[in-house]
């Protein structure tokens, strides 16, 4: 299967360095050769990266329009030239609440709208110590994953809560442990769940992605900080080449 590499700008970024990446981009062609590259910055600077690259959105509303004052519908950001769309990252599960239940009526509405919810899944440093880590990630998977999700219109991120932004990856051990265990979860449940990319995120770096795209089961990564740094992001992309 062709590696996805995306980067996850957060709240990151600027006019400037949407411009920078997209140019690095263009001028490294060969960094989409072997896996799809996929981009998600703030919503406002999705116009600016005119690259050959996909194009993402960090999160998106349940409704598909009204009067939800800074919400964006999913219809909007596939009009904008966005084909994904991320949904229950961690962060927004911690500071804005959001629940299982609320991210599985994002990603029905849109995959209703025509994009790829990457749906994020993943325990914190305190679940995974008290041993429930699976269970944890098999709950939100169960309860965050619509109504005729596929592998046409679903991709399962595996973030480890702890892994995020701290430095520290999960071992490879662990992270094949985990994607063989969420690739089962998937059985029966997922429309061509041998085909659904699973990603890893957290702390994704050229000097760790080669061993962690070549894990079994990991196909591809969703990268935060090392994805706003152009080269660093374009190094990432030509290590999933090599797998
Ligand atoms: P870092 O790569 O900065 O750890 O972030 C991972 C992440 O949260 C991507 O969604």
């Amino acid at each position: 299967m062709k590696k996805l590499i995306a980067g996850n700008w957060k709240m990151n970024g600027s006019v400037e360095l949407a411009c920078a990446v997209a140019a690095k981009l263009q001028e490294n062609p060969s960094a989409g050769d072997n896996a799809d590259i996929l981009i998600c910055p703030p919503s406002i600077y999705v116009s600016l990266i005119d690259s050959n690259v996909l194009l993402g959105a960090q999160d998106c509303s349940e409704h598909e329009s009204g009067a939800y004052t800074g919400e964006i519908s999913p219809s909007m950001i596939k009009d904008a030239g966005c084909s994904y769309v991320i949904l229950g990252h961690s962060e927004r599960r911690q500071y804005h609440g959001e629940s299982s239940d609320l991210v599985a009526r994002k990603a029905s509405a849109a995959n209703k709208s025509g994009l790829i919810s990457i749906v994020c899944i993943g325990e914190t440093l305190e679940q995974r110590e008290a041993g429930r880590a699976q269970e944890v990630v098999g709950e939100q998977l169960a309860q965050s994953l619509p109504e005729g999700a596929s592998s046409q219109n679903t991709v399962v991120a595996y973030e480890p809560v702890w892994a995020i932004g701290t430095g520290k990856t999960a071992n490879s051990a662990d992270v094949a442990e985990m994607h063989s265990f969420i690739r089962s979860e998937l059985d029966g449940k997922v429309a061509g769940y041998n085909d659904v990319r699973i990603l890893y995120g957290g702390s994704m770096k050229p000097a760790n992605a080669r061993e962690l795209l070549a894990t079994p089961n990991v196909d591809g990564g969703l990268i935060g900080g090392a994805s706003l740094d152009a080269q660093q992001f374009i190094e990432i992309a030509l290590a999933a080449g090599d797998n």
